[in-house]
């Protein structure tokens, strides 16, 4: 897009800090926008509009400005759950209400919220006279970047999230139009070589970290970004339905907000809650049901093929290059559901996920069959009632688990007999899962019915008061704000890559904050200490030291925290297990201490109602020394620290399950300094010493 001609009068600005946002026509109408922080320019003037199908015009030039409103807001609200217990929304909305030069008249808003920290705006599209049903067949919207940032990407795909990110240049971005299946599970196809997903994490040559998103994607598709690698311009690339259309509108409309978040430091991008803010407050439900917790499962074997998730014939669990994705005998059976019952209860784990636990996973992968789960019926060695009231004995929550293999209009169709059925047994919380392409229609996961299924799950389990757990989601957009039922997602690539296929390289946990987690909390199943030989392969590995994986507990948020690896595997190593079985899942305050994508990550947390803090410092295959302050600590009083650190000799390829426990009484005029080995990471417990 040439730079148009501008005129001084015709440029609207608002700022905040150091962040600046300025609009402006052109003269044919078309609207553009700019981003400058500390007045350094973001974004260059970049072009915003919707394409309308059958229309040319409509939405995209003939603009004129009608009116402007500016508003100031600064408030503060309190989450149901997270990482902080008050956080304060302050920003300057600036709307630009504009009316189109064509027969229709047509009106637009477009509304920016410039905050500290960034920027976010939408499109709105007022109840009119002349428009009233639309097809979007393209939003125009562009970020037109300064310079060949270097980028952490993943390839645009309109199905699977679950890559390893490459770090490359803008200019170099190339998604070699491959086809991966990672252990067969998900079927990956790269739609656009030159296209990625978002959160996209970039940094500039002059350290500025830059973070592209969106926030609250209701009634619509996915944002992913076409790169042109000569001009350095990201442009929208909306998720298409299954006959290539992006959107089915009706006014009044507003688009998901488009967000860009800015700063010099890199722990600020990790810190910010522009994306929560920009999402509706939570709707007025009865949300005290709603409780984080850490939870055990009947999953870990399954992915390292030691049992099965079907009963009858574990042959055809297969995947579609025809290997066995499990094997063994069927995992969730009455007597293997009491044993991790037991452990849970045992050990204060709050919940047990059980997978295989219902009919149809004879026939689940890869068939694209409609009916093969009912979400109702266990299999005959899975005693339900016996299980479920062993559990309620022993005061542990089970999470069920409703796989859809992909048949979203299945699901949909016997949505209220599942959830009646998870009332009836007195489950609070659901893992769901779109393994496969979404059949009949062929929709995409990230497309906008997709979006709206996410949707009527999400409301109908509020309804019932049952959490929920998403995998092969689309990527969250700080919806959890709003329904704060919807406690995690994977809607990334997690632990279990370790188990079926290459796996997770040392630096995917220290990308992972900058980009999955930037829209909301991650399942991504921490807790593994056998690390290597995953179910006897010896080409299966846990790229980690075990204190990554302590670690990983504080540095990857989520309300709803896997203790992902088997009983067994933790009663070998019961001292480092106590840092699991202490860390909390709900927290008062977050501080980033330092963080650099690709390279570490280490946060301090506070638990909810409690003086002690938990300590996360991880690290990518590079050696490093943790030196920090411990300033965040109370002054004038004393903690008992219990630092979990790899020994010296500790390596995430050789030795990674080997640590070193320490106690020492610490206050808040020290230090600390610990080192992590190659692949590793370290986790520290404070407990506030009584006067
Ligand atoms: C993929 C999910 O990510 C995993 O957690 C689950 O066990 C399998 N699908 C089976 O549903
Ligand atoms: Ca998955």
């Amino acid at each position: 897009m040439g730079l148009p001609f501008v005129t001084q009068a015709q440029i609207t600005e608002v700022a905040m800090g150091k962040v600046k946002v300025q609009v402006n026509l052109n003269g044919q109408g078309q609207l553009f926008y700019s981003m400058l922080f500390g007045g350094k320019p973001v974004i260059k003037q970049s072009l915003l509009g919707l394409k309308v199908k059958g229309n040319d015009t409509l939405f995209n030039k003939l603009f004129e400005i009608i009116g402007t409103d500016v508003t100031e807001t600064d408030t503060t609200w309190k989450p149901v759950w997270g990482e902080v217990s008050t956080i304060r929304d302050h920003h300057k909305q600036l709307t630009l209400r504009l009316r189109q030069k064509d027969a229709g008249r047509h009106l637009l808003n477009i509304t920016f919220r410039v905050f500290n920290d960034g920027v976010g705006f939408r499109y709105e599209i007022p109840q009119q006279p002349n428009i009233d049903y639309f097809i979007v067949e393209k939003e125009l919207t562009e970020f037109s970047m300064t310079g060949n940032h270097q980028t952490f990407w993943i390839p645009g795909d309109y199905d699977s999230n679950e890559y390893s990110y490459t770090r490359s240049a803008i200019s170099k971005i190339d998604n070699k139009p491959v086809v991966e299946t990672t252990g067969g599970l998900v079927v990956q196809t790269v739609e656009d070589r030159y296209s990625v997903q978002t959160p996209l994490m970039m940094k500039s040559a002059d350290g500025l970290y830059i973070n592209i998103h969106e926030a609250a994607l209701v009634n619509y598709p996915a944002m992913q970004l076409h790169v042109n690698t000569r001009n350095l311009v990201f442009s929208a690339a909306l998720v298409p339905d299954a006959v290539g259309n992006m959107a089915y509108l009706q006014a009044p409309f507003k688009t998901p907000w488009r967000t860009l978040i800015v700063s010099d430091h890199a722990e600020d991008i990790l810190s910010s809650k522009l994306i929560l803010n920009l999402n509706e407050p939570s709707k007025p439900n009865d949300v005290t049901w709603i409780k984080p917790m850490k939870f055990i499962g009947i999953w870990w074997e399954m992915q390292i093929k030691k049992s099965t998730w079907s009963f009858a014939n574990s042959a055809r669990e297969k995947n579609v290059d025809g290997n066995l994705v499990a094997s063994g005998k069927h995992g969730a059976n009455t007597a293997n559901a009491k044993h991790y019952i037991d452990f849970a209860a045992k050990h204060h784990i709050e919940g047990l996920l059980i997978e295989g636990w219902n009919t149809g996973w004879e026939d689940w992968f890869g068939n694209w069959k409609e009916n093969v789960f009912d979400f109702v019926t266990p299999y005959p060695d899975f005693d339900i009632k016996a299980v479920t009231s062993y559990a309620a004995s022993k005061g542990v929550k089970l999470i069920m688990h409703n796989e859809t293999s992909g048949s979203a209009t299945n699901y949909e169709r016997k949505l209220d007999t599942a959830f009646k059925f998870m009332n009836k047994m007195g489950y609070g919380a659901i893992k769901t899962g779109y393994v496969g392409r979404i059949i009949p229609r062929g929709e995409h996961h990230d497309g906008q019915w997709m979006i709206n299924h996410y949707q009527r799950v999400t409301d109908k389990a509020m309804e019932k008061h049952v959490a929920l757990d998403v995998h092969e989601m689309v990527r969250p957009t700080g919806l959890h704000r709003t329904y704060p039922n919807l406690m995690a997602s994977e809607a990334g690539r997690g632990t279990e890559s370790n188990a079926f296929s290459n796996g997770n390289s040392p630096d995917h946990e220290t990308i992972l904050p900058f980009t999955r987690l930037i829209g909301g909390p991650m399942d991504y199943t921490p807790g593994i200490f056998k690390l290597n030989n995953l179910g006897s392969d010896s080409s299966k590995r846990v790229r980690t030291t075990l204190c990554k994986q302590l670690a990983l507990y504080v540095t990857m948020y989520s309300p709803l925290q896997m203790v992902a690896d088997l009983p067994e595997n933790y009663k070998k190593y019961p001292d480092a297990f106590q840092f699991i079985k202490d860390v909390p899942v709900d927290w008062d305050d977050t501080k980033v201490l330092e963080a650099e994508p690709g390279e570490y990550v280490s946060i301090v947390r506070n638990e909810k109602g409690s003086s002690d803090w938990y300590l996360g410092a991880i690290t990518n295959e590079k050696p490093r020394t943790l030196n920090i302050p411990l300033s965040f600590l109370k002054k004038g009083r004393k903690y008992q620290v219990t630092i979990f650190a790899d020994a010296s000799n500790a390596h995430y390829l050789s030795n990674p399950e080997l640590y070193t426990i320490s106690n020492r009484m610490l206050g808040s005029n020290q230090k600390l300094v610990i080192k992590l080995a190659p692949g590793g990471g370290c986790a520290v417990k404070f407990k506030l010493l009584p006067l």
